[in-house]
């Protein structure tokens, strides 16, 4: 098909929940994905913080051919290895005692939820089944996680929503302490709010969250699907603050491309949750986890970490400097290999300049440009990209 009947074919026969810029992607190699017109763009999206490792890692291909001539899938019914290898790797290097797993980052969410409010249930004879979530957060759109979304415009026409769900303002901690009640059993929390806009934690506020946890006998989630798994120089996002949650999902990078979630516990949490209470058919198949052992392996080693963090400092040093000498930059936000950049512009029409100009990157709302480049990223590679952007707003 060529490119033109690729795109009159997805307007006639997918459900319209994307709206895509007209090129269809067919090969990607390294930090760059190519068009089917053989065009090249330098990419900043990674599949929405999936490719950490790029395109075409050669041992992630050797995996899944590997372990693809050996066995896909078998169900949860049956013990496979690499589930239990991966699964060790995830608790050894982690807070947690044990992992469940699932395909994405809203089921990871959606068991991290169940696991919450089961532990509610079993540890406490008044009911304790809130959660408390944070305006602006982003947790994924089956109704669990949506219901925890502090983002109006995704609920719209979809409601009524799970019960039992308040929201307090993000960075503040009186605002937690207002909304809370004795009913509350978990809050949950993405240490940097991505989708909402590229907005970190402050460190006092996930300590504070910590301690009231502690205080009234709530659990604290952490939702790692999009920051953590070395994004932010440390394996998990938590590290780099040092607060440790109770619970914390994560998915993205973690299958390499492939579907792969995950949800950290602690055995207070996991005590209560046996056979039949909770179930993936797919979640957690040998081809996925084979995968998810390498990508474990690569990103926590200690010198990659290491380049993260100086890419990613190298990365917001790049932008603040154009914010020095470009009036329409507003603010640049983030930590390690995510950047977040109000401009005075909306971000979409940014997004296709950079397209043009053969960088793809994406939008974190209206003003934001959101930056996510895989975590192989080099400094000729962020060079390029805040030079593209210099180009553009002088252009504009
Ligand atoms: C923090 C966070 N949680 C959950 C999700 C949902 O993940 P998925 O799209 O894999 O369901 C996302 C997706 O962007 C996310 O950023």
């Amino acid at each position: 098909m060529r490119t033109r009947e690729v795109i009159e074919a997805e307007a006639k026969y997918l459900v319209h929940t994307y709206s895509r810029p007209p090129f269809v992607l067919e090969r990607g190699n390294g930090m760059h994905l190519f068009d089917t017109e053989g065009n090249r763009y330098l990419d900043f999206v990674s599949g929405i913080a999936v490719n950490a490792l790029g395109y075409g890692d050669y041992e992630i291909l050797e995996t899944i051919s590997g372990q693809a001539r050996n066995l896909i899938h078998t169900s949860n019914l049956f013990y496979t290895e690499p589930q239990v290898v991966l699964a060790k790797m995830l608790v050894e290097r982690s807070f947690a005692d044990r992992v469940f797993f699932c395909n994405s980052g809203a089921e990871a969410v959606e068991a991290a939820l169940k696991f919450a409010r089961r532990w509610g249930h079993e540890n406490f004879s008044s009911p304790k089944v809130r959660i408390l979530a944070m305006h602006n957060s982003f947790h994924g759109r089956t109704y669990g996680a949506l219901s925890v979304t502090g983002q109006n415009k995704y609920h719209k026409g979809f409601e009524p929503l799970l019960p039992g769900v308040d929201f307090a303002h993000f960075n503040d901690l009186d605002s937690v302490k207002k909304v809370l009640t004795p009913q509350t059993c978990a809050v949950i929390v993405e240490p940097l709010q991505a989708e909402g806009g590229v907005v970190p934690a402050e460190e006092e506020f996930l300590r504070g969250l910590r301690e009231l946890c502690d205080e009234r006998g709530m659990l604290l989630i952490f939702d790692e699907v999009q920051f953590g798994l070395a994004r932010s120089g440390e394996l998990f996002a938590y590290q780099h603050y040092g607060v440790e949650p109770d619970i914390l999902t994560l998915a993205k990078p973690l299958g390499g491309g492939l579907p792969l979630g995950a949800v950290l516990v602690r055995e207070e949490v996991a005590q209560y949750i046996g056979p039949g209470d909770h179930a993936s058919t797919f979640g957690g198949g040998p081809l996925v986890c084979s995968v998810g052992i390498k990508v474990l392996e690569k990103l926590s080693d200690p010198k990659f970490l290491m380049r993260v963090r100086e890419n990613g400092d190298y990365l917001h040093d790049r932008l603040r400097r154009l914010q020095a000498r470009r009036s329409e930059v507003k603010e640049v936000r983030g930590i390690g290999l995510i950047a977040g950049v109000d401009t005075e512009f909306e971000a979409k029409a940014l997004v296709e300049e950079f397209r043009k100009r053969g960088v793809l990157v994406c939008t974190a709302g209206s003003n934001t440009l959101r930056f996510l480049p895989p975590l192989i990223v080099e400094r000729r590679h962020i060079d390029e990209v805040v030079d593209v952007f210099h180009e553009i707003l002088e252009q504009t």
